[in-house]
């Protein structure tokens, strides 16, 4: 797709039935991202998200993508440790989740990473930029590379990640016109989140595509589709009033017997 400069739509989703709407809606990827434990568990940060986690939301997701590409997060600290433990970390995102590819957050220092799940026919997607799992080490959500000296550190970290075997790197994050000089260099497609328009892909979480959750003032990079939000809680709304004054359930939501048998419920 890069090679024909065709871009790469990408969208995160973490249960079965958002997987088959992003499906059915044609998106090229689906992400299954770490980003869903601030996202759907509720935590401040993708740091307490465990591989258990990963494994359970990328079945979901799996058992729906029928034509996209399923990609999965390995998550915090499970390829920092030995090769050995990575792959096996890997492994079962792939064997139990059926995911077609994992992402790693990192540059130059997690090649031996990459590399291993290279060798073992597991394809890579790349993360730079800003790396949430590292978000205490980077002291919180800011624009990355900004100075010649990060971009230059940034640019290195992509061609590391292209050498060590990569199909592909998300930017998150970073300038657009460091953004474009990345695309511009690698072979391999550049997916953006809050990296501008000249990365060959964009990725968005799935509930910021659709309003879907409680910020009402939406990261500038992203670009709210729908209301969603306000849709579902408008909707429990009327349905608890329903229930309340007895218009719900109708005599259509319910099931009756005939007339006699009624009758002799009653002796
Ligand atoms: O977890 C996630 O959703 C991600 C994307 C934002 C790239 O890593
Ligand atoms: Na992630």
């Amino acid at each position: 797709m890069k090679s024909e400069g065709t871009p790469i739509s990408v969208i995160t989703a973490y249960d079965f039935p958002s997987a088959l709407l992003a499906d059915q809606a044609g998106v090229d990827v689906i992400l299954v991202g770490d980003s869903l434990g601030n996202v759907v568990l509720g935590y401040e940060s993708t740091i307490p998200v465990t591989l258990d986690d990963m494994v359970y939301h990328t079945k979901a997701v799996t058992r729906a993508a029928r034509s996209s590409f399923v990609v999965a997060d390995l998550p915090f600290m499970t390829y920092h440790g030995s090769l050995d433990a990575t792959l096996a970390h890997a492994a079962r995102l792939m064997q139990e989740g059926l995911a077609k590819a994992v992402k790693l957050e990192g540059g130059a220092e997690i090649v031996p990473a990459v590399r291993a799940l290279v060798q073992a026919g597991i394809p890579v997607m790349g993360h730079i930029g800003l790396t949430p799992q590292s978000i205490h080490q980077i002291g919180g959500f800011k624009v990355q590379g900004k100075t010649s000296s990060q971009a230059q550190k940034l640019i290195e970290d992509a061609l590391a990640l292209q050498e060590a075997g990569a199909f592909s790197i998300v930017l998150e994050l970073v300038t657009d016109q460091l953004a474009a000089l990345v695309t511009e260099k690698l072979a391999i497609p550049t997916i953006g989140i809050g990296a501008g328009a000249a990365c060959d892909g964009q990725v968005l979480v799935f509930h910021d595509v659709l309003g879907y959750g409680e910020e009402s003032h939406p990261k500038r990079f992203v670009k709210p589709y729908a209301n969603i939000g306000e849709i579902i809680r408008s909707s429990i709304r009327q349905y608890v009033e329903e229930v309340k004054d007895r218009s719900f359930p109708g005599p259509e939501h319910s099931f009756h017997m005939d007339d006699e048998a009624a009758a002799s419920l009653y002796g």
